[in-house]
């Protein structure tokens, strides 16, 4: 028997979107979040008069009487998100029990700024100045600046239509466009028109503000007035000179190294800042450079100190970014992305941009989310450029000529742009948005992604044909704080007598790398002899189940997790996440039940009830095609971290899959090997019998 994808269901869906515990957050997964604060032997009060932002604080607290929406840009660093909340506070913006709610992309970002504010009002934590994270609220009624992630307030919107609670709201770093910025913007943009007493700040550390301002510049009737102001902080103030590479360069890591030595060739002084798109290349510089070092012949005034920024780095080590090179020393700086605008590094003179990126991109055709390496936007191009000249003049060095500089994107695709619609349509749904493909988007989402994500909804019995949620199932899916499909395998797994199991693997798709990965092969090799323990030939899901359990079992000790060559961190993030995740289905009624010994079938039955769209099968060439679509799919092939690697596969064997990765080829990186009979019995308005 083969399956067909039935046609006459107009429902039709192949994703993979991957919701975090908030939504579009995955980013600060295993992240640091690190402030270096050079003033900090100096008193607090020094300190914050020492920031640049503190020479505007009256311009903006005059703004905000004037304006119901303030653009403010600033570089990192300036003081944006610790201290205008604190002005607000100082003039009385949280008078009469209102609040003043400043918003973060990053779960981690809003708790330690959180205890910034705290410690410089010289109060508790959760007190005056408290936070607000899912799963972990730190506030109590004398709070009066409260941090929250940005996928939090458009949460609490649910269940506070109008925010009454705040008088103010800064969505702290929109230049980032996060999906919930964006839809903060636009749910934002409606309140204001009801509550003229609010305030609303979109701070920005890049300066392309002005579709912000005119997004929120609506004129109405009878009332020409502007609704929104920007304003920009002292910023950089030298020239930054820009020179293009004359041809185009083949291999931008070996040419990033090679602009390093021609720099310290000249013996211009001054540091050094590389963008690079990943870990693993900045890695490569690092070691390259030190290669090229040992030959290299010209006399130089300077040494070189090459060091590593990414954002898993440990603490201790980005420190070093920041700190001040001997003198006779030139600090060569290989980042990712991080140091565009999320940090700010002194005495930067010479900047290297390869012109890419590393993003998620979304395929509407099969639907998709994957990590892909793009060039960059002028605007990144320029603002990577802006990170040199802040104490002097400086020089650019981009790897591309001028003519491909000029055919750049003029700005990035916001997220919610390359993304699955799956999610943020049932969160506006849940909000009483009834037109969720006309609604006012800061940037609207092309059509395709709405017709993808709305199939997607239908098949999985969120929406009805109207578009309206479905009674509780879309509800609960909207209050989930999960990717839908895994939302709908876990809100059915009591049907599949599994829900303990459905609950860890939900926690476990929440984090990164369930194991480390040694840098030695001696290493290496020991860490998969002892890891196999582990190994079930049904795939990755029942062989994660093994290691979580087993992590638990043995009371989730550390050393367990040495000797497994285990994340300690992640398993226990993942166990936290579990508790979570546990206190929702309880709160929906949902009753616990466990396939104990692990009945597999069940366990992957119910997986196949939110993943049926996600299944594909072993063709006779030697690859897997997607099984909605077999003809237009790509080639699939089972990634080398998977525990199916190995396997040889017979045609027609199914895989249902949760995970995919684009590197050389589109690879299945979590899967699970998956019986037709099953997918018939969870879906059969999907799939028909061939
Ligand atoms: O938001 P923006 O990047 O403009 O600046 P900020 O986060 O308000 O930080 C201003 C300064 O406060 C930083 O340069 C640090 O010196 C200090 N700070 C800190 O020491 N610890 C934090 N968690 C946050 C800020
Ligand atoms: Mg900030």
């Amino acid at each position: 028997m083969s399956l067909l994808k039935n046609n006459s269901s107009n429902s039709n869906s192949f994703n993979n979107d991957k919701a975090t515990l908030e939504h579009g957050q995955r980013a600060e997964e295993n992240t640091s979040n690190f402030v270096y604060n050079p003033n900090h032997k100096l008193p607090i009060y020094t300190q914050r008069s020492r920031l640049p932002i503190y020479a505007s604080r009256s311009e903006i607290l005059y703004l905000l009487e004037k304006f119901q929406v303030l653009v403010l840009v600033g570089e990192t660093g300036s003081g944006k998100s610790s201290q205008v909340p604190q002005y607000l506070l100082e003039v009385g913006w949280a008078h009469n029990r209102k609040m003043i709610a400043v918003t973060q992309p990053r779960r981690v970002a809003a708790v330690s700024l959180a205890a910034r504010v705290a410690e410089e009002r010289n109060c508790i934590l959760g007190d005056e100045v408290g936070y607000s994270i899912r799963f972990d609220d730190c506030t109590s009624p004398s709070t009066k600046i409260k941090f929250l992630t940005d996928g939090l307030l458009v949460r609490e919107m649910m269940g506070d239509p109008l925010l009454e609670k705040y008088s103010v709201i800064m969505l702290d770093e929109a230049h980032e466009r996060s999906i919930n910025t964006d839809l903060l913007a636009a749910l934002l943009k409606k309140i204001l028109k009801k509550r003229k007493d609010l305030r609303v700040i979109m701070s920005s550390a890049t300066i392309d503000a002005h579709k912000m301002k005119d997004y929120f510049n609506v004129k109405e009737r009878g009332n020409n007035n502007d609704n929104a102001a920007i304003l920009q902080i002292e910023g950089r103030c030298y020239p930054v000179d820009i020179m293009y590479s004359k041809h185009p360069v083949d291999d931008y890591v070996k040419a990033t190294v090679d602009t390093v030595l021609m720099i310290h060739k000249t013996n211009a002084p001054g540091d050094i800042l590389a963008f690079l798109t990943g870990q693993d290349e900045v890695e490569e510089c690092c070691r390259l450079l030190t290669e090229k070092l040992k030959t290299f012949s010209s006399k130089t005034k300077y040494r070189i100190q090459s060091v590593p920024m990414y954002s898993n780095l440990p603490a201790r080590e980005q420190l070093k970014v920041f700190q001040r090179a001997p003198s006779g020393t030139r600090k060569v700086i290989f980042s990712t992305n991080i140091a565009e605008t999320s940090i700010t590094i002194d005495n930067i003179i010479h900047i290297i941009d390869c012109g890419f990126v590393k993003t998620t991109v979304y395929d509407p055709d099969f639907n998709t989310e994957t990590l892909t390496v793009l060039p960059i936007s002028q605007a990144s191009a320029n603002q990577r450029c802006g990170r040199a000249g802040r104490v002097t003049s400086g020089k650019c060095y981009r790897l591309y000529s001028e003519e491909e500089f000029l055919k750049l994107k003029p700005q990035s695709v916001p997220e919610l742009q390359r993304s699955s619609m799956a999610f943020p349509i049932l969160q506006l749904k849940a909000l009483g948005v009834s037109n969720v493909a006309k609604f006012d988007y800061l940037s609207p989402p092309p059509a395709k992604n709405f017709s993808r994500a709305l199939e997607l909804l239908y098949s999985l019995g969120a929406i009805d044909p109207k578009v309206e949620l479905i009674n509780p199932l879309g509800h609960q899916m909207a209050e989930m704080p999960l990717n839908p499909m895994f939302a709908k395998c876990l809100l059915k797994a009591s049907e599949f007598d599994c829900s303990e199991e459905i609950l860890t693997l939900c926690a476990l798709m929440q984090i990164k790398n369930l194991f480390h990965v040694p840098s030695s092969g001696k290493e290496k090799m020991k860490a998969a002899r002892v890891q196999r323990e582990f190994y079930a030939m049904e795939g990755d899901h029942m062989t994660n189940l093994n290691v979580f359990t087993t992590f638990v079992n043995n009371r989730r000790s550390k050393s367990w997790c040495d000797k497994y060559y285990a994340s300690y961190a992640s398993l226990n993030r993942a166990y936290n996440i579990r508790e979570q995740l546990l206190k929702y289905v309880q709160r929906f009624g949902i009753e616990m039940s466990s396939a104990k010994g692990f009945d597999d079938d069940k366990v992957l039955k119910c997986l196949c009830s939110g993943f049926f769209a996600n299944v594909a099968i072993y063709t006779s060439r030697g690859c897997f095609k997607s099984l909605r679509d077999p003809v237009k799919s790509p080639d699939l092939f089972i990634h080398p971290d998977s525990v199916l690697y190995t396997v040889p596969f017979k045609s027609g064997t199914y895989v249902l899959f949760t995970e995919t990765v684009h590197s050389t080829k589109m690879y299945l990186r979590e899967c699970s090997v998956v019986k037709s009979d099953w997918l018939l019995e969870v879906a059969p308005h999907f799939y028909s019998v061939r």
